[in-house]
């Protein structure tokens, strides 16, 4: 039998999951655990985190809160493992490992970390005022992540794409070093999900606090949903669906009739409110049996730790015994 594909994919857990990270990233990768040519690996990158979420309640929070959000969608974990990724300290130590063959200069030129210095230069503060290492080491962090499960492919975001070819770059680096190819060199899997728009048009992402969240409850979903922004054209009036930002979510989550006939009520007229509740129909049939084994999970965390304790299991032997084979091309004294 032709081995399976290794796929992994991370999530950091800096809120809890919304529907641009289930649009972007957790649907089409719940898609792929089935296909039977794939082995995925699915974590929590409650590391990465740490940089951002610095409150530890809220903290433990996010992290059941993804962990849940895979298991109430049906993640099937006979075929795929889901960790956290603290439950495998071996990532750390690779980490330290892959930063001595990492250049300050490429770290200097990763998108994230110069945004933050270009806000600064901008606001006239010193240029890292507010950055931390784990920030600037955050590529690294993510090469570990990935190098240690010998990963093919990586499903990301275009906003991801540079720290995968970082990734390559310090695995190039050690194994040409060491005249071996220890590592295996990942790839970028690109999503091909367009902009999903939060509730004031721009991306919807944490950062920006205009998220609608995957779980609430219904009466909150539409509370939130009625939130949207939308101009003053009045409720007879034709409406224009592209530029949309109720339209964009409603295609996301509705067949092609219903896409067509919302489509139709756009162009003769269809008043905000009567779109806002057509809108939380199709989002709320799609995700109302998930949520209620997400709130099920929530309200006993032990099940949810219980997973994880078994992915940890799973996968832990296997990055321990690599681990070993990295060292000792290194030439580290092994007991
Ligand atoms: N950096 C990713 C993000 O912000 C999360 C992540 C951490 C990740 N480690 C990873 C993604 C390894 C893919 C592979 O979305």
């Amino acid at each position: 039998m032709a081995s399976k594909k290794i796929s992994l994919t991370g999530i950091k857990p800096t809120s809890g999951p919304h529907l641009g990270n289930y649009l972007g990233a957790i649907r089409p990768a719940i898609e792929s655990s089935r296909d039977p040519a794939i082995e995925g690996f699915y974590f929590i990158a409650d590391h990465h985190a740490l940089n951002s979420v610095q409150n530890a309640v809220t903290f433990k929070k996010n992290v059941y809160e993804i962990a849940a959000t895979w298991m109430a969608l049906g993640l099937d974990l006979e075929k795929n493992h889901l960790y956290r990724q603290s439950d495998i300290p071996e990532i750390l130590e690779l980490t330290v490992m892959l930063s001595c063959f990492t250049s300050k200069g490429l770290m200097n030129r990763a998108h994230s970390y110069k945004a933050s210095v270009d806000n600064n230069l901008q606001a006239k503060k010193d240029p890292d005022w507010g950055v931390n290492m784990g920030l600037f080491n955050y590529p690294i962090l993510m090469s570990a992540d990935i190098l240690a499960f010998k990963a093919q492919v990586v499903p990301v975001g275009p906003d991801q794409v540079q720290h995968l070819e970082m990734a390559r770059d310090i695995a190039q680096c050690f194994n040409s070093n060491y005249k071996k190819d220890i590592f295996v060199l990942p790839e970028a899997q690109i999503q091909e999900v367009g902009l999903i728009p939060g509730l004031d048009g721009r991306k919807m992402s944490s950062s920006y606090n205009n998220f609608i969240l995957m779980f609430e409850s219904e009466k909150r979903l539409k509370k939130v949903i009625n939130k949207i922004a939308t101009d003053s054209t009045a409720p007879e009036e034709p409406k224009d669906p592209e530029n949309s930002v109720i339209f964009t979510l409603f295609k996301e989550f509705a067949n092609e009739q219903q896409v067509q006939n919302f489509r139709t009520q756009f162009l003769q007229g269809i008043s905000w409110g009567e779109a806002k509740a057509q809108l939380f129909e199709v989002v709320n049939a799609e995700l109302k049996g998930p949520r209620e084994k997400f709130e099920d999970l929530m309200a006993n965390p032990s099940k949810v730790e219980e997973a994880l304790e078994r992915g940890r299991d799973q996968v832990r032997p296997q990055v321990k015994e690599y681990l070993r084979e990295i060292k000792e091309c290194a030439g580290f004294y092994q007991r």
